[in-house]
């Protein structure tokens, strides 16, 4: 079946554009301001590293530029497109369409096979449901498991499991992949290899991805690395 190609847009130009978030958590006397003063331009076909120690801001951020939380002031714009301060229902919609999401536990349904797992998240995100199947075993086989796709999540190892979960996050192929700490709970061997799917998934599908580490290791992997302090972006190198 002919897959209709996304308009992709040119290597190098932004695809992701932060301008001036903050985001104050909680009112009156008590509040948190987790960012402040964030700018930020990616280009497309890279991957960017947060980092930061505990509390700095990387999740917050996280949720903002994958369109999961509303700033308290500024704007992010995804494909030229705003995606801060739309209502619930349009953000959730760019989300199911644009935005894939991996976090650090995985989040697989136990009873469910990977294959299973890939072709319900796809489901739920509404697609035509005549293509679901080609769409989950294309992405489980873009991230090496498609031999294991009957497998449920128990029957795997950790880093397997983490593919699974990032199969489940491109199938509706989205320009960017938001991924909050993905190899966190994983050893450095499986965290490689997740990494390394990463890296293909930004070379040869053209994806966008923005994740969290605190791995020296894998930010050495990352095009660019951007390390926030008090909600602050302190540096940014290439
Ligand atoms: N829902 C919330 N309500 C109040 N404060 C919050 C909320 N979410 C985050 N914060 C605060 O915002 C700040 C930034 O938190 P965030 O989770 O973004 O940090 P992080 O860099 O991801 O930390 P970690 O490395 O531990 O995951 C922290 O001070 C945190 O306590
Ligand atoms: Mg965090």
């Amino acid at each position: 079946m002919p897959q209709i190609e996304r308009e992709k847009e040119r290597p190098g130009e932004t695809i992701l554009e932060a301008s001036g978030v903050k985001r104050v958590f909680g009112r009156g006397q008590v509040t948190v301001t987790a960012l402040d003063q964030i700018h930020l331009a990616v280009p497309a076909g890279s991957m960017v590293a947060l980092k930061g120690r505990s509390g700095s801001g990387k999740t917050t951020l996280l949720n903002i530029l994958g369109a999961l939380d509303e700033p308290s002031e500024g704007c992010v714009f995804l494909r030229g497109r705003k995606i801060t301060g739309l209502p619930e229902t349009e953000r959730s919609r760019i989300r199911r369409t644009d935005i894939g999401l991996v976090f650090q536990s995985f989040g697989l349904i136990p009873l469910m096979s990977a294959y299973e797992n890939v072709e319900f998240g796809l489901r739920v995100a509404g697609g035509p449901a005549k293509d679901n199947r080609e769409a989950a075993e294309r992405a489980l086989e873009r991230v090496g498991m498609r031999e294991r796709m009957k497998h449920r999540p128990m029957e795997l190892s950790g880093g397997e499991q983490q593919r699974v979960a990032i199969a489940r996050a491109i199938a509706h192929r989205p320009s960017l992949l938001i991924a909050d700490e993905p190899t966190a709970e994983l050893d450095s061997k499986m965290g490689l290899q997740v990494m390394r799917v990463f890296r293909d998934l930004v070379s040869n599908s053209g994806m966008t991805i923005v994740l969290t580490t605190h791995d020296p290791g894998i930010m050495e992997l990352a095009d660019y690395v951007i390390a926030l302090e008090d909600g602050k972006i302190v540096s940014q190198t290439a």
